[in-house]
């Protein structure tokens, strides 16, 4: 049965969607069967793998038609370039998708449901999140079995965490009693700074051996990946980031164990 991990922040640009599809791409290149569920409307990871998300065309079926109940996730999955690794991609009228499922029966479980459909093909599911806890991100923490979380190594970095961490325990509590949070990924992270030492220490003295040893470390190449379509990893594998991502990925398998 796969590992769930969800990669969740409410705060919008601090590596969510970059640390999904690397995440993502480095556990199938260690063999493991990997989905990645693009589950922000953005579509970000899902144009990051080279998917145009504009044209419903070439998407077909997406996470919308899963979540509205008229489609099976199976349906909407598709195989990658890469080996063991699938992509659920979105569209943008996730949004609405959203705002729907809100009147209907089982609203918090939606996405659960889906997965248990597919979990025993799978290794790990990745579900990449919208910046903000909205049903969609509920969803997402009810169908896991891990919250990832990564923060930006930058001022006002862990503003929003106290209150992510609230919504965990309320999902805990009264809908996913197993759920726990995997790790915070310090993202972003410039060594030269003083600023980024000071945030990884204030994170590492928050959430202690919660922390993952590696940090991802600002790099273009890691920015430059998805306007070609593809993690960084396979855009430049020796970069800096690529080497971080690898790394943290082998600290993930360590911890889901
Ligand atoms: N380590 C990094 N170095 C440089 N740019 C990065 C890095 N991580 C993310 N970015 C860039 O920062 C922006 C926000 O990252 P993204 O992963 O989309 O955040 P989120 O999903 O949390 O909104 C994107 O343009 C992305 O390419
Ligand atoms: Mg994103």
């Amino acid at each position: 049965m796969a590992k769930v991990i969800c990669v969740t922040n409410q705060k919008g640009g601090v590596g969510k969607t970059t640390t999904a599809v690397n995440l993502a791409y480095y556990l199938a290149k260690d063999k493991f069967k990997t989905l990645l569920i693009d589950f922000d409307p953005q579509g970000n990871a899902t144009s990051g793998l080279g998917i145009d998300k504009t044209d419903s065309g070439v998407l077909g079926i997406t996470m919308t038609n899963v979540i509205l109940g008229v489609a099976q996730l199976s349906d909407a999955i598709r195989p990658t370039k890469y080996k063991n690794f699938d992509l659920a991609p979105t569209a943008p009228d996730l949004a609405n998708a959203e705002v729907e499922i809100t009147g209907m029966q089982r609203k918090f479980v939606r996405l659960r449901d889906a997965i248990r459909s597919v979990e025993n093909n799978y290794d790990y599911i990745i579900i990449d999140s919208p910046p903000s806890l909205s049903l969609l991100t509920v969803n997402g923490m009810i169908a896991s079995n891990y919250l990832l979380l990564p923060v930006q190594t930058e001022f006002y970095a862990l503003e929003g965490v106290a209150q992510l961490l609230e919504s965990m325990k309320l999902v805990m509590k009264q809908a996913n009693p197993s759920l726990r949070l995997l790790g915070v990924l310090a993202t972003m992270y410039d060594k030269r700074t003083s600023l980024s030492i000071q945030v990884y220490n204030e994170i590492q003295k928050y959430f202690k051996n919660l922390t993952f040893k590696t940090t991802i470390p600002r790099n273009v190449r890691v920015a430059e990946a998805p306007s070609h379509g593809v993690p960084v990893g396979a855009y430049d594998k020796f970069s800096k980031g690529a080497k971080a991502y690898k790394a943290f990925t082998k600290e993930v398998e360590e911890r889901t164990k």
